[in-house]
């Protein structure tokens, strides 16, 4: 087991470089399964979700290579089974790309449910309504997702509900669909695009990711390729909240300043002066933190995974700050360990109530989920004495190396084996 200890105070300086997304790399990695040749993915984030996926691609029957750190070449043809089990998807939410993937390419696929971070009830009925509506059969298990199709058709999917995943799910089991399918009120996340550009590269037709309407041309072959992912929004914005939470001044480089725009108009708010570069921000600040009310939405609004830094930030804002989380319904358990260390947060249902505080305190504290966890590193990057983090496994699904590119922007962090306390002889 690891904990983390931070000494806080210290403003962070120096630069940045973000990794690949996570969001899309778990999203793209399945995709392979759609190919009838080989994928050379780039720009690969070393974490722990992606290694998951990449495992589990493996262990189905691909053939993985790593051609360096960050480049995976990915031969899927290998793949004989439509079958994933709850050992393979218990790990990361993106699992469930495997039933749209799976479904696509078999007509059949027989799948656990995915896990990841607990936020709440996270239902699938909207990735079954578009597997349906494209022809297929649905059934639940012996706590596995049983999907059938004699052949998938193409057809028009309004989404109740803007879902990531219902989106990603329904691109890839339409992608290689008889004639055309489109989503209607479709997320506009950047690894959404992302996930279409890869697909194109590989040959599929697909238009309009981006908007809140894709059509999808079934095609019937798609080919091998080769693929830069996009950098991390997320982790890009956890650099710029902890620049700013501290009072520091850091350029996050390798970042597309465009997916950012939320993030920046808020810390702007805040009191941080923001540089937007080609592909760097700089974020800055010198004056006091401000209150600012923040509302979680589907992209291109605040992302809900920025909500628990933001809400770390804003704890030492002057003033009270409203910051309602509008997409998951149980993103604020956090929140206890933030008011351990001194934080003055009431949550009253989807809204926290934030008076800002003069300082944080340091306290031993969890990481509950992943962006959570990184809510508690800023937290302890801002706090008076030494913050200790234990269930530190979150954190690592999520960020690359954070403790090498916290402690190159002056953070004083370090991972450390913690040992287990003996167990008293009961006899
Ligand atoms: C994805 C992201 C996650 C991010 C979230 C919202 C990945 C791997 N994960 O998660 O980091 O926090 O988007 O930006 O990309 N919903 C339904 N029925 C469904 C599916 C979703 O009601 O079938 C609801 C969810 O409960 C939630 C909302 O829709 O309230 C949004 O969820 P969704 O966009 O699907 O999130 P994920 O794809 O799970």
């Amino acid at each position: 087991m690891e904990k983390i200890i931070i000494k806080g105070g210290r403003p962070l300086f120096g630069e940045v470089t973000i990794s690949g997304a996570k969001n899309s790399a778990v999203a793209i990695l399945p995709a392979t399964i759609l190919s009838d040749g080989v994928c050379v993915i780039e720009n690969i984030p070393n974490i722990s979700d992606v290694t998951a996926i990449i495992r589990t691609l493996y262990e189905l029957g691909a053939t993985v290579k790593y051609l360096n750190k960050t480049t995976v070449e990915i031969d899927s043809r290998g793949i004989r089974t439509h079958i994933v089990p709850y050992s393979m998807t218990k790990l990361c939410r993106g699992s469930s790309y495997f039933m749209g993937a799976m479904l696509s390419r078999f007509h059949k696929a027989l799948i656990a449910p995915p896990g990841g971070c607990d936020l709440g009830v996270r239902p699938i009925d909207l990735h079954t309504k578009g597997f349906k509506a494209l022809g297929a059969t649905v059934n639940t298990e012996n706590g596995m997702v049983d999907l059938k199709a004699d052949k998938l058709v193409g057809s028009s999917i309004y989404m109740d509900n803007v879902s990531v995943g219902a989106t990603i799910n329904i691109m890839l089991a339409s992608v290689k669909a008889e004639g055309l399918t489109i989503i209607e009120n479709a997320a506009k996340e950047p690894h959404i695009v992302d996930l279409a550009n890869f697909l194109n590269s590989m040959g599929a037709d697909i238009r309009g990711a981006g908007t809140d309407v894709i059509k999808i041309h079934g095609v019937e072959k798609l080919a091998g390729t080769n693929y830069s992912i996009i950098s991390d929004q997320i982790e890009a914005g956890t650099y710029m909240v902890a620049a700013a939470a501290t009072g520091g001044d850091v350029l996050v480089k390798n970042v597309i300043p465009k997916h950012l725009e939320s993030i920046s108009a808020k810390l702007e708010e805040a009191g941080a002066i923001i540089e937007e570069f080609d592909d760097a921000i700089r974020v800055r600040r010198t004056g006091v933190l401000q209150k600012c009310d923040v509302k979680t939405m589907p992209h291109p609004g605040f992302p809900t995974d920025m909500q628990p830094q933001m809400v770390t930030l804003l704890s030492i804002a002057n003033g009270t700050s409203m910051v309602t989380e509008t997409v998951f319904d149980n993103r604020f358990k956090y929140i206890e360990y933030l008011t351990r260390m001194g934080a003055h947060i009431k949550v009253d249902g989807k809204v926290a109530v934030i008076e800002g505080v003069d300082h944080l305190t340091c306290a031993p504290v969890k990481a509950v989920d992943l962006r959570a966890g990184a809510a508690m590193v800023i937290a302890g990057l801002i706090a008076h004495g030494v913050t200790e983090i234990e269930d530190v496994q979150h954190i690592e699904r999520g960020y690359e190396n954070f403790i090498e590119k916290f402690s190159c922007i002056g953070a004083d962090i370090r991972l450390v084996e913690t040992t287990r306390t003996a167990q008293p002889d009961v006899g």
